[in-house]
């Protein structure tokens, strides 16, 4: 794991556009310019802007971000770096894409193509073994465990399952989206001081495994679900509070660059 990946640094807040499988290709690429022109003047305090469209669109849409303030990034990734996988994508086959970040176990994926904990743990190492690959690594309770007081467990479970046994080095960086499941696509973010709550429990909880000065270094905790225009002030000033993970507000250019004014 020494590999140095590009940008290593702790970078200042991230604001990660989550595109789902919403544009195709055309769209994508139309959105892409769209942005890139909103996001031509923006240079704020080290902030950093990327957007995952779907994959067949990140080559097109990685010519048109490429020379502006705009980063890319994919909803997903495999973890064996070439072989037999019908349908899967390398790590660094995203990097020869223009990948920069990659979002891993989101709870659709989760959900739907039954993403598990192995699987989820499997990724984020061989991202990590990747060179300049940064992983968003998507972990939040449900609606269930909430109500019966189980999301600090749930929380601390997905982080060890997820990150448990990973040596992270000086030049890695992982990104932990913090996504409350029922928050998710709902038009109703979490309250701030719940997104405090679970920040810091997961702040402690990375403290715990990594080392308070690797945790400094090399994690950001971002906060996703129902983000917008409208209700980022609230969330941009909390405690460990390094961004956010935007999935339909990042659809529009106007609603994202709003939000990435606003943190
Ligand atoms: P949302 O999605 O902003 O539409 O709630 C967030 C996500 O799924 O990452």
């Amino acid at each position: 794991m020494s590999k140095q990946a590009k940008g290593a640094a702790k970078a200042g807040k991230v604001i990660i556009g989550n595109w789902k499988m919403k544009k195709g290709l055309a769209e994508s690429a139309a959105l892409a310019k769209e942005m890139v022109e909103k996001f031509r003047d923006f240079n704020e305090d080290g902030k950093v802007v990327a957007i995952c469209p779907t994959l067949v669109a990140l080559t097109e849409v990685d010519k048109i971000v490429k020379k502006s303030n705009l980063k890319l990034g994919a909803q997903n990734v495999f973890w064996e770096d070439r072989g037999s996988y019908t349908g899967e994508v390398s790590p660094q086959m995203l990097i020869e894409a223009g990948c920069r970040y990659v979002i891993i176990g989101h709870s659709e994926r989760r959900k739907y193509l039954l993403e598990n904990y192995s699987m989820i743990h499997q990724k984020v190492r061989e991202v990590l073994n990747a060179e300049g690959l940064v992983p968003v690594v998507c972990i939040g309770e449900e609606n269930e465990d909430r109500k019966t007081d189980r999301r600090d467990f749930v929380l601390l479970n997905q982080l060890q399952q997820a990150l448990g046994g990973i040596d992270i080095s000086e030049s890695q960086r992982i990104i932990v989206a913090y996504e409350p499941v029922w928050a998710i696509g709902s038009g109703t973010a979490i309250e701030p001081s719940e997104a405090t709550y679970a920040h810091k429990i997961i702040r402690l909880a990375l403290d715990d495994m990594f080392g308070m000065q690797a945790v400094e270094k090399s994690f950001q905790i971002i906060y996703g679900g129902s983000v917008t225009g409208k209700n980022v002030k609230s969330f941009s000033n909390l405690e460990n509070m390094d961004g956010f993970l935007v999935g339909g507000a990042s659809l529009d250019a106007e609603e994202f660059y709003k939000i990435c004014k606003g943190i």
